[in-house]
């Protein structure tokens, strides 16, 4: 079947159409178009996400991405060739979730007359699918799995049996690994979205020069948290002698700056050092449930995901713990927010005849 997917949780306007064929235990994917008008320029200026302004952008952007896939002489996608429409409905920001909502409903009522299934699909589990899009095997060889998903919102470690049966793990008890991503770089004065920028800076420096706390890594659980670190971070930026007290870093951004640029490459080094003790929080709970539950693969999905340090943590920890799980990783376009990934979602939500309810929820679990 042919699926129309609609993303809006955040500040990635995105359309996609996927092919999806096969049951649950074997789906396959192939995509069509994927299409992501990004708003990073826009909320650079406020070194973050402003809901109403992706409220905005969302509504001058699905018209444009929508008419590109369909009225272009490019694309050539017949509308009505679309079987199934798929919309992300949580979590994130509401505001920017309606926009996608409403339009879902719109088209479908528009061209359809509602005669095809509309799906209401979880922003998560597109993250925790999206693998499914570059399937590396049969998916019956892969399970029991453990899925990761690591973005600007969430920290999720799941139990996989199949693609029907998951469990949460565990999950961070406050930021998101990439929310601290984003604060740390913006500390570091480096441009936002932060994460990127902080993984290149982060190559120039050495890991082990600072000691700073991967928080609950001796805890039994399979919980995260990760403002205390975030916090480590900031400290150790006013030991430099800053007299910087909150993450606003406006008053003393100069000072802080001129400080740690002042002294050759420190400024790598606590990037190097941060991005050590966040990831090899991770990489140990990882590698802790692929033995406990004996998982034979284990997938990451969200943002985070494309980082290149995360995937060799995860990795080297495996070779060291003789885990022999199988790390598999989404194409890098597919790690960051996208349509396809919904596309998929809402693949394996219609097969399990699972319908979330047409109406944003900010608010999410994976479930
Ligand atoms: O999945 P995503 O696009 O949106 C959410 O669902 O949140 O993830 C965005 C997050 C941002 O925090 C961004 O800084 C982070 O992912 N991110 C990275 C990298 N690329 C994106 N963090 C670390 N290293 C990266 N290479
Ligand atoms: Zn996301």
């Amino acid at each position: 079947m042919r699926i129309l997917a609609i993303e809006t949780s955040c500040d990635e306007t995105a359309l996609a159409v996927v092919e999806a064929d096969g049951d649950l235990k074997n789906p396959h994917f192939s995509v069509v178009v994927n299409q992501v008008a990004s708003q990073i320029k826009l909320h650079a200026k406020f070194g973050g996400v402003v809901p109403s302004l992706a409220k905005r952008e969302h509504l001058k952007n699905l018209p444009i991405l929508f008419n590109k896939i369909f009225k272009s002489k490019k694309n050539k996608i017949d509308i009505k060739s679309i079987d199934l429409v798929a919309v992300t409905v949580g979590p994130g920001l509401e505001p920017a979730l309606w926009t996608g909502i409403i339009f879902a409903k719109e088209i479908h009522k528009k061209y359809f007359n509602q005669s095809i299934p509309l799906i209401g699909t979880s922003h998560l589990e597109g993250h925790l699918f999206s693998f499914l899009l570059s399937q590396p095997k049969k998916i019956n060889k892969i399970f029991p799995a453990i899925g990761l998903i690591v973005s600007g919102g969430h920290t999720n470690l799941i139990l996989l049996e199949s693609l029907k049966k998951y469990k949460k793990l565990g999950e961070t008890k406050d930021d998101a690994i990439g929310e601290s991503f984003d604060k740390v770089a913006r500390l570091l004065n480096l441009p936002y979205p932060g994460g990127p920028e902080l993984e290149k800076l982060a190559l120039k420096g050495n890991p082990r020069a600072i000691n700073f706390p991967s928080p609950m890594i001796g805890q039994k659980n399979y919980n995260f948290s990760y403002s205390g670190l975030k916090t480590s971070v900031l400290y150790y930026l006013k030991k430099l002698g800053s007299s910087a007290n909150d993450f606003s870093l406006t008053k003393n951004q100069k000072q802080i700056l001129k400080n740690i640029e002042s002294q050759g490459n420190l400024k790598a080094d606590i990037a190097a050092s941060f991005q050590y003790a966040a990831l090899n929080v991770i990489a140990n709970k990882s590698v802790k449930a692929i033995k406990e539950f004996k998982a034979k693969s284990i997938m990451i999905g969200g943002g985070v995901s494309a980082n290149q340090a995360l995937r060799k943590a995860i990795q080297e920890k495996i070779i060291k713990e003789k885990a022999s799980a199988e790390l598999i990783v989404p194409q890098f376009s597919y790690c960051l927010d996208n349509g396809a990934m919904i596309a998929v979602a809402g693949y394996i939500s219609y097969l399990k005849k699972k319908n979330y309810p047409l109406e944003a929820q900010g608010i999410m679990d994976i479930s």
